[in-house]
């Protein structure tokens, strides 16, 4: 898919990697740039990016209502990236699990399945365009430490899979990034190397330039990709190790 004159709209595009990815679309030539996120406030310092092809606009991914007014007024879109996500830390077996599952559960997987059903309608009618999700390496294998962050991470995964074979006949290429560890708010307490968010911006858009469906876009990515096609049981118990040991 060509980037240039492309019509994006960016979940999450206040900061991390959501921000970068507006930053890597300006660069690239995209026509109209529709950053969204939860306060509109937020968004001032993505705008001056550059005021006229960036436009701000307020929403929650959770809130299909909203979704379903942007939708309305951003009937030009060509490419969606589902971006915005949310990740609690501990095992399956704290005293919050639950509450905080539900809320992994209903951001990274009800909120992304709600935007692509708003908006493969307006792609198809627009020439079938792109849709990105940004999974995890925790889609491929559980983080114990990450535990339910994983699961809904696996189950977005699992959503990308199908949505790319219903959405094959309108021609829409459906997009899977499995980052490892990145430089943003979310991994500030991931003690391990981690790559700027551009990195996984610029990856992306090279992947929907050349109609890549699966994107490894740093080496950890890389190494769980290849550790899994050589031995699968070796990365779980590679994972599970990173757990303190009692
Ligand atoms: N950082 C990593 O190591 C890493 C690795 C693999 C995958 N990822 C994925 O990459 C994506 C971006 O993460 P990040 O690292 O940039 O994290 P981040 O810095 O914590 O940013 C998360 C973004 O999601 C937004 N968001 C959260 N809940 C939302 C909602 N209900 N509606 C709309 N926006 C919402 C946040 O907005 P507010 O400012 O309003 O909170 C923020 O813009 C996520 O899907 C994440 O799971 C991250």
């Amino acid at each position: 898919m060509n980037i240039e004159d492309s019509v994006v709209l960016v979940t999450g595009a206040n900061r991390g990697i959501g921000q970068a990815f507006v930053e890597a679309f300006v660069q690239a030539g995209a026509a109209k740039i529709y950053a969204t996120a939860r306060s509109l406030d937020s968004l001032q310092e993505v705008v001056a990016i550059s005021p006229d092809r960036i436009v701000p606009l307020a929403l929650d991914v959770t809130n299909p209502d909203q979704i379903s007014a942007i939708a309305a007024t951003t009937q030009d879109v060509t490419l969606l990236i589902n971006n915005a996500g949310v990740s609690g830390t501990g095992g399956f077996f704290a005293p919050s699990t639950l509450e905080t599952a539900r809320w992994e559960m209903e951001t990274n997987y009800f909120g992304t399945l709600n935007m692509i059903r708003a908006f493969a309608p307006i792609l198809k009618q627009n020439g079938g365009g792109a849709i990105v999700n940004l999974l995890s390496i925790a889609s491929l294998v559980n983080v114990p430490v990450f535990a339910s962050y994983s699961a809904s991470k696996a189950a977005l995964l699992s959503l990308t899979q199908g949505i790319r074979a219903e959405l094959a006949s309108q021609r829409t290429l459906v997009v899977g990034v499995f980052p490892g560890p990145v430089d943003t708010a979310m991994a500030e307490n991931v003690p391990l190397d981690k790559v700027p968010p551009i990195q996984i911006a610029q990856a992306t858009l090279q992947a929907v330039k050349q109609g890549i469906e699966d994107v490894q876009p740093d080496p950890v990515s890389e190494q769980v990709f290849a550790g899994i096609r050589q031995d699968p049981k070796a990365v779980e118990k590679q994972f599970a190790g990173m757990l303190p040991q009692s």
